[in-house]
């Protein structure tokens, strides 16, 4: 038995500090109290080694490249499950029977239209607005259109506000992108899948009809699975300290779209795809940019690479891998920047600087393959990536509402200077 409290001595003083043991054997010296007891605080920039929650609903082993939703390993959801199955279990903490999938199913569905006045907010913004941008200003703006539920503590008012969520990101995020290019939105088809439906919401027309490719459908439900939750990762945690404010859903998720908007988290499929492109168009050799990439003197990162969490490989990054060498192969497509993915993996895998820092491909390092080889607009990867996660966060939000919880507030250690009397400003 591991002991059950930890001693800190300060001074003179010796403190107890209780040992909180987690379901996989995790242990964290609970630290609550510390500041009433001695008046220290604790530092740690980038939370790199602070717990913020107890949580029952992702395990990653960063070791040993394991992750799972609710128990279940993420190689197995792969394989056996859709992505609104998966969103029922990170949701609701457990996998629906067939009656309770459908039921789910058909509530999402019943929601995928957005109001017709909020289609207008669209048109004022500009051409070349970033979809992720698009999309957290229209979700937030969702709780504009449903000020009668938004009330956090309303079960039954978060039950149709995550319904809603789900149902519409999907038609946020193509009508971002189709007012980007100027064609007309598509009203949302509600014979098709989730993903049917987003792709018909994405890439058809009014003049023609429009089919959904089998083999898209399942790789874009795939990756979406992939990345629907992944603990307390930046977005997911400003899902949190946002929400414990109790602030309504729409808001706190619309600043985890902000939060993973940013090119070390989930803006980081975007350029991974902008390096492979720069490699293949400047004619670079893979080793020239691994260099770049671990020069001091250059702010290049080799892009898709190193995780906070993950000290081995990223499971997600192995699934997607295959996953890419299939779809391009069922679509026919040589693709030269996945050559390039691969070559940059080998190189990297094998550069005693990767290997010192326990530098892996991450999820992003393979995503934007596949995007690209379907047709995918490179700026509309992120957002993609927030509609995988978006169960993720909703499920760490409700988790967060379950139990008592204080607001999100750090502490900091101030380093600025004393007090200082006021000049008058001629006197300056
Ligand atoms: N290329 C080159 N060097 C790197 C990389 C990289 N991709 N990642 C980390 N390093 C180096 C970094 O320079 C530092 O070196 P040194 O110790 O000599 O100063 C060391 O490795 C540790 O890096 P860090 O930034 O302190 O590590 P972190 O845990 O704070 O950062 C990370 C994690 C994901 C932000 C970082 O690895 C990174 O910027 N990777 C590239 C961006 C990326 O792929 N992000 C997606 C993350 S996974 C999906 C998601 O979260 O959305």
């Amino acid at each position: 038995m591991p002991p059950e409290k930890a001693e800190l001595r300060y001074g003179e003083q010796v403190i107890e500090l209780p040992v909180i043991e987690g379901s996989q054997s995790e242990r964290a010296v609970d630290i609550s109290n510390l500041r009433a007891e001695t008046g220290l605080v604790t530092l740690d920039p980038g939370y790199a080694n602070t717990g913020s929650c107890e949580s029952n609903i992702t395990f990653i082993d960063g070791e040993q490249g394991i992750l799972h939703y609710r128990g279940y390993p993420i190689e197995a959801l792969a394989e056996h499950c859709g992505f609104l199955e998966v969103s029922y279990l990170l949701v609701n903490g457990r996998l629906p029977n067939r009656a309770e999938l459908d039921e789910f199913t058909h509530s999402i569905r019943n929601h995928t239209m957005i109001h017709e006045d909020f289609r207008l907010f669209f048109r004022a913004l500009p051409k070349d607005a970033h979809p992720m941008a698009a999309c957290s200003a229209m979700v937030s703006a969702l709780a504009t259109f449903y000020p009668d539920s938004l009330d956090p503590r309303d079960p039954t008012e978060v039950e149709i506000s995550i319904h809603r969520l789900l149902a519409k990101l999907p038609t946020i995020a193509a009508y971002a992108y189709k007012h980007s290019i100027g064609q007309p939105f598509m009203y949302p088809e509600n014979s098709l899948s989730y993903v049917g439906n987003f792709l018909r919401l994405m890439f058809a027309t009014p003049c023609e009809d429009f089919v959904v490719d089998p083999v898209v459908e399942k790789a874009v439900d795939l990756l979406l699975i992939l990345h629907a939750d992944h603990e307390q990762n930046c977005s997911t945690s400003t899902v949190r300290i946002v929400g414990s404010s109790h602030v309504n859903l729409f808001a706190a998720i619309s600043a985890g779209i902000n939060a993973l908007w940013g090119p070390r988290h989930g803006g980081a499929n975007q350029e991974v795809i902008a390096m492979l492109r720069a490699i293949a168009d400047e004619g670079l050799t893979g080793r020239e940019f691994v260099e770049r990439a671990k020069s001091r003197d250059d702010t290049s990162r080799l892009m898709g690479f190193g995780h906070r969490v993950y000290k081995n490989f990223d499971p997600r990054a192995k699934i997607i891998k295959k996953a890419a060498f299939d779809v391009l192969e069922r679509l026919g497509i040589h693709s030269r920047l996945l050559e390039i993915a691969v070559e940059l993996e080998e190189l990297a895998l094998k550069d005693d600087y990767f290997i010192k820092r326990n530098l892996y491909p991450n999820v992003d390092f393979y995503s934007g393959v596949i995007y690209t080889a379907i047709g995918t607009p490179e700026n509309m990867f992120t957002p993609n990536f927030a509609i995988g996660r978006l169960p993720g966060w909703i499920a760490q939000w409700l988790e967060m509402h379950e139990h008592r919880h204080k607001i999100g507030r750090p502490r900091q250690i101030y380093t600025g200077a004393t007090q200082r009397a006021v000049t008058k400003i001629d006197e300056r």
